[in-house]
């Protein structure tokens, strides 16, 4: 296990403190720690932060875009749609590849936490066994944590004897896709033959739910209701429901006592969602985000995912959270300084505790994981989305970059950051 002392970084509310790392584990946080001889970094008064964690990603599509062909309406149906034809040809190495090279990008931009759906429609659970592999191969860098995504509905074509294949091969949460069952009552019929199963074999849920702007589609209800129902209180997530946005204030109000009951994890996805959503719309276009600043408030877990990257449903992306909480603040109009700095820990806190991440945290007695980015506070790395100077895994430095600097020429030459 590896010792490290770093010096000299900037926390959360822009204190100075050097950190010690020994066997891997945080062992002191404080101003000036009385240590040699272990190897050393001087974060040269750069913010640090734990990692950034992404709760809902699909690491089975990733990095495929324009396979086979590119989505040119941008809608959440052609993409689906481009899903279907893509998984046909889909192989074992393909998917390995793909994922691996995510992987790397994720570790690039100190995301060391990613909950991915994979996908158990249809006849094969290839990409389930491709992604158990890349999981292992990539432990010592990263968590990923599989759901079992039923993505063409639990009541067709095999999924729930697939989904309980997966299951027992080792995929950890129940996923599910209410809104994209055939009727209402199928709809809520999976929500209860999920959440079920997922207190039966005592594991997490997190649903797609209710991700359309038809303001009746309200899953997150029996959702909600299922989940204190079975006593899975805090074990539960529901991903998108944008459905929200568009719901009657009164009903939403209701509802909100029902999620607080069942504490349920928000997972809203900003770049996806203000993609797709609205598409019925001619103007004003509804943005289809769900409440998030009204879903903190009232003291919910909301933790935001990064969804896709370079998929049939997304052509961009580099899978850098700060890209999603900077795209997030702009939608929900959360640019107060605490509002911003609830997006922050929407994409580091929050989702460590959606995904029940043992032992993560700056403090001490945690493990040693952190990134130390060009900046120096949460504020200026939403604001600039920074070179990640250090990813530190357990004491070890598992990527590093040197800080960009600019040579301006306005008379005389001059190197600048972007710092304010
Ligand atoms: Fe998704």
């Amino acid at each position: 296990m590896n010792d490290l002392v770093i010096r000299n970084c900037l926390d959360f509310n822009q204190e100075k403190i050097d950190i010690l790392i020994k066997n891997g584990k945080i062992a002191e946080l404080s101003k000036n720690i009385q240590i040699s001889n272990i190897p050393e970094i001087n974060a040269e008064e750069h913010f640090v932060t734990s990692p950034f964690i992404d709760c809902h990603f699909h690491m089975d599509a990733t990095l495929s875009y324009g396979l086979p062909r590119i989505n040119e309406s941008g809608t959440l149906l052609e993409g689906i749609n481009l899903w279907g034809e893509l998984k046909k040809d889909l192989t074992p190495d393909a998917v390995k590849n793909r994922a691996r090279k995510l992987c790397k990008w994720s570790i690039a931009r100190g995301t060391l936490g990613i909950r991915t759906h994979v996908d158990v429609s249809g006849d094969s659970l290839m990409a389930v066994e491709a992604l158990i592999d890349v999981k292992n191969e990539m432990k010592e860098f990263l968590d990923i944590q599989l759901v079992a995504f039923p993505q063409d509905g639990l009541y067709r074509a095999n999924c729930l004897k697939n989904l309980e294949t997966s299951l027992k091969m080792g995929v950890e949460v129940v996923g599910g896709i209410p809104h994209f069952e055939r009727t209402m009552l199928d709809g809520a019929s999976s929500v209860k033959t999920l959440c079920e199963l997922a207190a039966k074999k005592d594991l997490l849920v997190d649903m797609h739910c209710d991700e359309s702007d038809d303001p009746l589609s309200r899953h997150v209800e029996t959702l909600a209701f299922e989940t204190t129902r079975l006593g899975l209180e805090g074990r539960v997530a529901g991903s998108h429901l944008t459905s929200m946005h568009s719901m009657d204030n009164y009903y939403f109000s209701k509802l909100m006592e029902l999620l607080l009951e069942a504490d349920l994890h928000i997972i809203p996805n900003p770049l996806i969602n203000i993609t797709i959503q609205g598409r019925h719309d001619t103007y004003p276009k509804r943005r289809g985000l769900t409440r998030v600043p009204e879903q903190i408030k009232a003291g919910l877990n909301v933790a935001f995912g990064h969804d896709c990257v370079m998929d049939p449903w997304y052509p961009l992306g580099s899978h850098d959270m700060l890209e999603v909480a900077h795209m997030a603040l702009h939608v929900a109009q959360m640019t107060g300084v605490k509002d911003m700095e609830e997006c922050f820990k929407a994409v580091t806190i929050n989702p460590a505790k959606t995904m029940h991440i043992d032992n993560y945290g700056l403090k001490k007695g945690c493990d040693g994981d952190l990134v130390i980015l060009q900046c120096k506070n949460p504020l200026e790395a939403l604001r600039l989305k920074p070179p990640r100077l250090y990813v530190i895994r357990k004491g070890r430095v598992i990527s590093s970059t040197n800080p960009v600097k600019y040579k301006v020429n306005t008379g005389k030459d001059e190197l600048i950051d972007l710092i304010f």
